[in-house]
Order: C-alpha cells, then structure tokens, then sequence
C-alpha cells in the first residue's frame, strides 16, 4: 500500500486563500506517509527542506555515543542523539523536552528500509536542524518558553521510544528495537547536564514523539525534583482505536504488528496488559486514563494524518473515490465531510474525561493540519490559528502557568477563519 500520489520531494501546503508553502510541513507529512508503508521509498527523505532561518537558529546534533555500551541504539545499532539549546536568563534552570514524530515500522521490510532514513539512523540525520516555534529562542514567537533550555530528542527506533527486542534475521541482518533504552539514555545525559535541578519542565512531542510522551510522562515527571514544576505536552497524537469507512480495524492491526515486532508490551502499564491486548494499551485513549502528570492535549479535530491513515487508509478506498478529499479538505462532499464530523465526535468523545481534570488542559482546532507546536505560523504569529482568539502558544503558557484554565475546544468545520488547512497537490498539476 504505497503512496504513488506523493511520490514528489516536495508538498506543497497553501493557506485557505492565500499560497503559503511551508515545504518543512509538507516534508514531515511524506515522512509520516512513508514511515508507514510498508515499501517505503526514501526518495525525499534524506534531502534538507530549504530553509529561510538564520545560522543563530540552528542547533547542532549531540550523539549519544557512550550509550551504545547500555544497548540504546537506533534501528541500525547506530547512536541516538539530540539538539540542546542552553536557556539564558530567568529560563536557565527550565527545560523543554521535544520528541521528534515520524510514524511507526510494523515489519522487518518496512524496519529495514526505515534503518537507512534518519528516522532509522544518526548516520542519515541532519547535522544541525533550525529551532522554529515552541523551540524559539525570540520573545515574540515564544512568549513563555524563549529563554528556556530546548532539547530536540531525536526519533530513530520506529516504536515511540517504547521497543525494547532486537531481531535477526536468517540472513544476518540485524535490527535494534531499543526504544526504551534510548529514553532512558537521553534522561540520564540531560539529567547530568542540569536536568536534575530543574525548576520548570515541560515534556512534549508529536505525532508518534507525542505518543512516547504520554507513555513516558510519569517517569520524566518521577526523575525530576519534586520541587520542580512538570507538566506533559502531547501534540497531534491522539491516535483513535476506530475503524475505518469499510468497517475494518486497520489501525489496530498496524499498533498489534508494531507492539508485536518491537517487544514493546514491557514498556506499557502493567495494569493494562493484565486485562487487555498489549496493543490495546499502546492506544493514546488507554495511557491518558492513568497519567498522574498535568497534561495539555493540542490537536485537530481533523488531523490529516488519522483521516488519511485511520479513517481512510488507501485499502479502503479502492475506487479513489476520497482521493481529492483527503488532499483539500474543500473538496470533500457533503457525505464525506459528515464522515469527517463523526470522526471529530469520536475524537471529542476520546476527550471527555478532561473536562474533569482541573490541571489538564486542551486546545483541539478544526484545522486540516497535523502537529502544529514546532512551527512559528501555527504556533504563535499573527497568523496562527486561534480559538477564542488565543494562540497555540498562549494557550498553552496559561495553562503551564496556571493563568487560567484551558479548555478551548473549537467550533466544526469550516467555521474557523484562522485555520491553517494543507492542501496536498502533485508537483507540475
Ligand atoms: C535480509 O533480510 C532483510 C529482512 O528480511 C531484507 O530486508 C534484506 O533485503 C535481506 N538481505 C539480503 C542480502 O537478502
Ligand atoms: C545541581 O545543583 C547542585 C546544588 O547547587 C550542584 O552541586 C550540582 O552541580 C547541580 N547539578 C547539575 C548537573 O548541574
Ligand atoms: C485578539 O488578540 C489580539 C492580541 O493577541 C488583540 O490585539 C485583538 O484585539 C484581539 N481581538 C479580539 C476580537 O479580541
């Protein structure tokens, strides 16, 4: 099940109305799309998005070469690693985890393929990557955490740094499922690092990186002092267990083959798996029922990825009858866009133990997006989205600071006018 449609090395994204093109966010998406198939192409992959950022932005790559010996390595047994910006000022003794996302591998083809990628792979990863939204270091684009320290974790063990297995197969190929290692591993070098006196952190991630965030976020908040103040991010990971739009559970399937593969059973709540299937407890909705940690929640009610992944997987649209749809939300039929609103209810329903939670907060759009705290346009410009006329990032310093409580939940589709919504479209059309 490939993507032909996306074959090109660049996607373009356009604002409703006006052409925008964000080819890093373009190129995040191929990476999902592909990182799921299972005969992923590294055609795009490994070529840097033009970038328009000054050499001040850019941060550069630490690997983690001493945790070899404890058994944290990537996919090929290469070193995991990370971006480390120092805080300055009043956020010199604060900290910012981000995990990087980028889908699952569920097979020993699509792990293989995946282990020469840098989602696999140090040897294939960017030197330096450039510090946009939550990761800025400006005032004006990161109102409450500029001056914190910012840590980029890199992703490269295709198991939400969860897997913890290792597989040979009869022709001698090796693969690492070392996730939890690798979490590990990154803990203890920024806790030596001055982790360890933290006063303020924050531990986030998207996509897959907001999936380890949720199973790993009680045991960052356990490691920290407990005079610190911790709090848990998870942006665009909501993964829903639901069924496709020809009934079938494709997305179940895809978490029991990556569980499976990867041994990560032993990184889920043990209380989970005594009375449920391990995959069932790799599902967003099982993680967040037993979170002790205040968590904020920033999604789309129409996440791209699940709609082109979950609801509509290409198995179950033969005909190509949501092909349109699900590249523009604009050219969905009004049967299609029903499909879609019953998706955001299943997605709200998913939430409804947060009204409960007075620490817990919320910021779900009705954006045609997919992650949306590391880039400044959608986390806090004059043009980023808002409901109730806050941004993402304002949102998200009233919760961390407790200005106010958070519940923002905005209204269906299209009533948003400030809504980033990308649109898909194959190069030359
Ligand atoms: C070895 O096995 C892996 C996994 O099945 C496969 O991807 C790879 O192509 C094989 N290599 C050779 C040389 O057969
Ligand atoms: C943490 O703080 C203590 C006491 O100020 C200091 O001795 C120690 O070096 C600090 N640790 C790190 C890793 O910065
Ligand atoms: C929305 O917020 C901005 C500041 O972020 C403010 O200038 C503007 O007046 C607000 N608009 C409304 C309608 O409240």
């Amino acid at each position: 099940m490939a993507y032909p449609r996306f074959r090109g090395t660049e996607i373009w994204w356009r604002r409703l109305g006006r052409r925008i093109v964000v080819i890093a966010l373009g190129f995040m998406i191929l990476v999902f799309v592909i990182s799921l198939t299972s005969d992923s192409r590294r055609k795009g992959i490994d070529s840097d998005p033009p970038s328009t950022v000054s050499d001040s932005d850019l941060v550069h790559l630490t690997l983690l070469t001493n945790a070899k010996d404890r058994g944290a390595v990537c996919l090929d047994g290469s070193s995991p690693g990370y971006h480390l910006q120092k805080g300055f000022g009043s956020g010199s003794s604060n900290w910012l985890l981000h995990i990087e996302g980028g889908g699952w591998c569920k097979s020993v083809l699509s792990c293989s393929s995946r282990k020469t990628t840098r989602l696999g792979s140090s040897n294939y990863m960017e030197q330096q990557v450039p510090f946009s939204g939550i990761f800025s270091h400006e005032l004006s684009q990161n109102p409450d955490f500029y001056n914190w320290n910012k840590v980029k974790i890199r992703y490269c063990d295709g198991g939400s740094f969860s897997g913890n297995s290792e597989y040979k197969p009869q022709n001698g190929t090796i693969l690492f499922f070392r996730g939890q290692l690798i979490w590990q591993a990154i803990m203890d070098e920024l806790l030596s690092l001055g982790l360890v006196n933290a006063s303020q952190a924050l531990l986030t991630g998207c996509s897959a990186g907001g999936l380890a965030t949720l199973i790993h976020c009680d045991d960052f908040q356990a490691r920290l002092p407990k005079s610190a103040n911790v709090k848990c991010l998870a942006d665009g990971s909501l993964f829903l267990d639901k069924e496709d739009v020809t009934g079938r559970r494709t997305m179940r399937s895809f978490y029991h083959d990556v569980v499976d593969l990867q041994g990560i059973e032993k990184s889920l709540r043990t209380d989970c798996i005594s009375h449920m299937e391990p995959s069932q407890c790799f599902f967003p909705k099982q993680i967040i029922e037993n979170i002790k940690t205040p968590l904020f929640i920033v999604h789309s009610a129409y996440d791209v990825w699940q709609i082109q992944h979950i609801l509509v997987p290409d198995a179950a649209d033969p005909h190509n009858q949501w092909f349109k749809c699900k590249m523009d939300i604009r050219d969905c039929s009004s049967d299609q866009i029903k499909r879609l609103h019953g998706f955001r209810n299943a997605m709200l329903d998913s939430l409804s133990l947060f009204q409960h939670k007075k620490d817990w907060g919320l910021f779900i759009s009705s954006c045609f997006i997919h992650c949306q705290t590391w880039m400044t346009s959608t986390w806090h410009s004059p043009h980023s989205p808002r409901i109730n006329n806050k941004t993402i990032a304002e949102a998200v310093g009233d919760w961390y600071f407790n200005r106010r409580e958070v519940k923002l939940v905005d209204c269906p589709y299209p009533c948003n006018p400030t809504c980033y919504n990308i649109v898909f479209s194959i190069l030359g059309e």
